[in-house]
């Protein structure tokens, strides 16, 4: 199961809340820009609006974004590849990471070894999804959990259990970096049309690994399921949306 940009890209807006929030603590004025895992190309944009004169890179692993980020911004160079080793050999002022490393394992080797990349005064800045224990995730565990395809699934739910709290995250890079900021917000998302649209808001991320590994019926069958779950747990109000609590990380490292 691909990656998909349009499926992505249906809640962009919502979506890119926190790449503002993570834009505004990144200091000073970077010249080199990487964008790992950059998907459709949304966060790139933004980079390139904060810094315009700034030589902006984009990296995702899924051809599928690499092709979207490309059409969306023909003038930036974007390229298929892994962030787990990621490393062009030239070094950074900004390595920048919204909403991608909780798909990469062994954050204790990745940052450090990213931290490396920077130059004098340069920053990695990092925000991740911490919504392992919302309903949202609570209910696609409990959903796998069926024994109707719980055998398939049996991998999947821990080993995307990658991310670590925050103090893990500042105790690791205070070893490297001069000043590192850590900050968690929960971001409330009214959904115009209820459960469904919690069901396509994780259908594009957190559902993959449990769909990916099922047949068509199957997937129908968990995703009739899954939606069944969300909507006790985020009922839709008089209006007909729900309101999706969504709890985000962030941190920016910066180098002497
Ligand atoms: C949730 S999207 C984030 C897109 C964008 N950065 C944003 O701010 O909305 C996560 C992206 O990470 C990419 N990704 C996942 N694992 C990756 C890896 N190991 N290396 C590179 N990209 C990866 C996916 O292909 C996807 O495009």
């Amino acid at each position: 199961m691909t990656w998909s940009p349009s499926q992505y890209t249906l809640f962009e807006q919502q979506r890119n809340r926190p790449i503002f929030d993570l834009l505004a603590r990144v200091p000073g004025e970077p010249r080199r820009i990487v964008d790992l895992g950059c998907g459709p190309g949304n966060s790139t944009e933004l980079l390139r609006h904060r810094f315009p004169d700034a030589e902006v890179i984009g990296i995702d692993s899924s051809p599928e974004m690499v092709e979207a980020a490309w059409r969306r911004l023909p003038g930036v160079r974007f390229e298929v590849g892994d962030i787990a080793n990621w490393d062009d050999g030239r070094p950074y002022d900004l390595i920048f990471a919204n909403a991608s490393f909780q798909w990469v394992s062994g954050h204790e080797v990745l940052l450090p070894r990213l931290m490396k990349k920077l130059n004098p005064g340069g920053s990695l800045a990092v925000q991740v999804p911490d919504n392992l224990e919302e309903p949202s995730h609570v209910l696609m565990r409990e959903v796998a959990a069926d024994p109707r395809w719980a055998g398939k699934l049996s991998k999947q739910p821990r080993d995307l259990a990658l991310r670590r709290e925050a103090g893990w995250y500042l105790r690791l890079l205070q070893q490297q970096a001069e000043q590192v900021d850590v900050w968690r917000t929960t971001y409330y998302h009214p959904l115009k049309r209820g459960p469904s649209d919690v069901v396509e808001w994780f259908k594009s991320t957190g559902l993959r690994p449990f769909l990916q590994p099922l047949d068509e019926n199957e997937q129908a069958e968990f995703l009739r399921r899954y939606l069944a779950a969300v909507t006790s747990s985020y009922p839709p109000a008089e209006d007909g949306s729900s309101l999706l609590a969504f709890p985000r990380l962030f941190f920016v490292a910066t180098c002497r």
